[in-house]
């Protein structure tokens, strides 16, 4: 049990990691990205839905023990594409693929809510 809790932690640790290295080789405009516009971006309009302390409204709460149980990947996708059928409406508009991977490192490793038991 104890080992494979902590496999999972270093992997949600080192794929972030490793995906942001690969972005900043495939597009030149992963180095520029705008942190600040970002993270006012995710409190505020994913805040509109998701509450502006993550905890949930219209939208569940996205608070970062949660949000490590997807990947990287999958939660990028989500952030890009929506889920269709439901009002998570996609972000690929106003979002780069890079822009999203940032949001979604932010929620997995930087968000403000850490957790619903808090
Ligand atoms: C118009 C309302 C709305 C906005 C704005 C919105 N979401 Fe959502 N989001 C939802 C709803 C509703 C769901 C649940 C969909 C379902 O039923 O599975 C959801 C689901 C999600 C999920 C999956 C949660 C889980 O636990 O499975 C993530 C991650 C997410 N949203 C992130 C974001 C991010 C990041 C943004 C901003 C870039 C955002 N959302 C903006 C309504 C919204």
């Amino acid at each position: 049990m104890l080992p494979s809790a902590r496999f999972l932690i270093c992997l949600s640790l080192l794929l972030p990691l490793a995906a942001v290295a690969g972005d900043g080789e495939a597009s030149p405009d992963a180095e520029r990205l705008d942190a600040e516009r970002l993270e006012t971006l995710l409190y505020q309009d994913c805040g509109s839905c998701h509450g502006m302390t993550l905890r949930g409204g219209l939208g569940p709460a996205l608070p970062r023990d949660r949000m490590q149980a997807l990947s990287p990947k999958a939660l990028t996708h989500i952030i890009r594409h929506g889920i269709p059928g439901t009002a998570m409406p996609g972000w690929e508009a106003l979002l780069s693929e890079a822009e999203a991977r940032w949001i979604a490192d932010h929620l997995q490793t930087d968000n403000r809510l850490t957790s619903l038991d808090d």
